[in-house]
């Protein structure tokens, strides 16, 4: 089969690890039978450096026109100037919006191999970790209006707004509810009901939808009593439905108890097959350029693009198993790795795991 995807690398070590993902890609396709057409499109820094815009109108058609896009990351401080509505950050918001995708899947999982490397006992994570963060991606308060205005005596005031329509919610609800009827049965779905209009209508709505998923079970948690549950009882959760911001902020957490940010991946799906798949983390200005980015996180996302657009769950599993294997067999990227630890840099890290397909 054919299957073409849009790759939008952007920027720091967006580069680095999306090369190394499409390596993996290859060796699946080579041993699969499978050919995976690319199409690089600019977005965030890289385009306002080519082209003055963040997010070319080029770039939205290339996506739409593939089956599924891979992207790296986008930002850094040489934009940090940069206005608002400018900036490379903006182009990852234009294309989750312009591509519908309101379903952010985020699976934190501890690799057994890894449990070292995160900072919780032992005895908190009893033998492993798997919770799925279903992230609401094209609503809340990143696409409320953001006003900065000035008063007339020369204050300045600044606001954002967080505003959910039912619509939105009960979408989001299905997803997790649908997720959770496939994994352990239990989603929790995360708040701050107790303060905000916006996060009531979302409670109201879940707990509605509750009644159509008899077989999950479902609690309401405030954000800020999650943040603590994550790190006290992680082995609570299995899947965490909630809003934009709140699972921003939580998957970055998650992906701490998993080790590394280095290693989390995510979906970003609209109705139907398609998808955008990204790491959890960002363009890392600090160690791009320098063979340090831990690209797992980004094959990872691959391996999903296999699963949930491309239906190639053998592939899928063929990848996961290859990155097992990496650490199975030792090998370990800088961010993951203990004292005495001999380091695997980003390409041969993608050289190995993609060996293991062959
Ligand atoms: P970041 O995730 O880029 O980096 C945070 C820390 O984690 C850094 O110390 C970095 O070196 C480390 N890290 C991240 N990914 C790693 C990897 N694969 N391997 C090893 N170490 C890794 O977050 P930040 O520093 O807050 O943001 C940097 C820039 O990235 C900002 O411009 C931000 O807006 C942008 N950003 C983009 C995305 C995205 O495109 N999806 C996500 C988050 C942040
Ligand atoms: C992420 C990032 C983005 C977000 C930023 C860069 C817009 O942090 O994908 O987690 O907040 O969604
Ligand atoms: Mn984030």
């Amino acid at each position: 089969m054919k299957y073409n995807i849009a790759v939008v690398p952007g920027d720091g070590i967006g580069p680095e690890v999306v090369g190394e993902a499409i390596k993996v890609l290859n060796a699946i396709g080579q041993k699969y039978n499978h050919q995976f057409n690319y199409t690089t499109v600019l977005a965030g820094g890289a385009a306002i450096d080519e082209y003055g815009e963040c997010l070319p109108e080029a770039t939205v058609e290339a996506c739409k026109n593939s089956d599924a896009v891979l992207l790296g990351a986008v930002g850094g401080p040489k934009w940090d100037h940069v206005p608002g509505p400018q900036r490379p950050e903006r182009a990852l918001l234009g294309l989750r919006k312009a591509l519908g995708l309101y379903a952010n899947l985020r699976p934190a999982m501890i690799f057994q191999e890894l449990a070292d490397a995160s900072p919780l006992k032992p005895s908190i994570l009893d033998g492993g970790l798997d919770i799925l963060i279903v992230r609401e991606l094209t609503g809340g308060i990143y696409f409320g209006e953001h006003v900065t205005e000035s008063g007339e005596d020369g204050s300045v005031t600044a606001y954002d707004v967080e505003k959910y329509s039912d619509y939105e919610i009960q979408r989001i609800a299905r997803t997790a509810f649908e997720m959770a009827s496939k994994r352990n049965g239990r989603v929790t779905s995360v708040d701050k009901a107790n303060v905000l209009d916006s996060s009531r209508l979302w409670r109201k709505i879940v707990s509605e939808m509750s009644s159509d998923y008899g077989d999950v079970e479902l609690d309401n948690m405030y954000v800020d009593n999650a943040a603590m549950q994550l790190i006290r009882d992680p082995k609570h959760f299995d899947v965490i439905v909630t809003g934009n911001m709140f699972g921003d902020i939580l998957s970055d957490e998650a992906s701490q108890i998993t080790g590394s940010i280095g290693m989390l991946p995510s979906a970003s799906l609209a109705d139907g097959n398609f998808g955008m798949y990204e790491p959890v983390h960002g363009s890392a200005p600090d160690i791009a350029g320098t063979d340090k980015a831990n690209p797992i996180a980004t094959i990872l996302s691959a391996a999903m693009m296999l699963r949930y657009t491309f239906n190639l769950s053998e592939e899928a599993d063929a990848v996961e198993g290859a990155v097992r294997r990496f650490l199975a067999d030792g090998f370990r990227t800088a961010d993951i790795a203990g004292t005495g630890d001999a380091i695997s840099g980003t390409v041969e890290t993608g050289d190995r795991i993609a060996g293991y397909i062959q």
